[in-house]
């Protein structure tokens, strides 16, 4: 089955074998687009978060035959500079491997409400585990990148 696929901006066509094929699999297998990371394939972790049709998923659940001609933005097209830099000043990075489902889900809050505040952000991000920084610091990182976000507003 051949399944297209708009991703990051670039119309890709994928050929899949088995039904139930999680997007996932197909960005990371089949595409070699692993911005994506894969961590439990069950929903549970949030590092292989994307914007489906501009809505944030875990990819892991996803069927990639139900994708046909949508669009889906990985960490690579979804995230805005300053959201990525405010991760790395603000410390927010350590093994790394939650940060590009983090970086979605930041870049869909910070899309719906430019200034969150701290329960707002610990809502948007209930989803994205991560064994490492203990969330402060990404925390800090979202306050960070929504102020640099605020100054390039015209
Ligand atoms: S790999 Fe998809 S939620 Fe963990
Ligand atoms: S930085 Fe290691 S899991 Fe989040």
């Amino acid at each position: 089955m051949r399944v297209t696929l708009h991703v990051d901006g670039a119309e890709l066509a994928a050929e899949i074998d088995r039904p139930g094929e999680s997007l996932l699999s197909t960005l990371r297998d089949r595409l070699g687009l692993t911005g994506s990371k894969n961590a439990c394939e069950q929903g549970e972790c949030g590092s292989c978060t994307v914007l489906l049709d501009g809505a944030p998923v875990c990819a892991c659940l996803v069927a990639t035959a139900q994708c046909e001609g949508r669009e889906v933005k990985t960490v690579v097209g979804a995230v805005p500079r300053p959201v990525r830099d405010a991760f790395v000043q603000c410390g927010a990075v350590q093994c790394g491997f939650c940060t590009p489902g983090l970086l979605v889900s930041v870049a869909d809050l910070l899309e719906r409400d430019p200034d969150p505040g701290d329960a707002a952000i610990r809502e948007a991000l209930a989803g994205n585990l991560c064994r490492c920084t203990g969330y402060e610091k990404i925390i800090d990182a979202v306050h960070t990148a929504a102020a640099t976000l605020a100054g390039e507003r015209p």
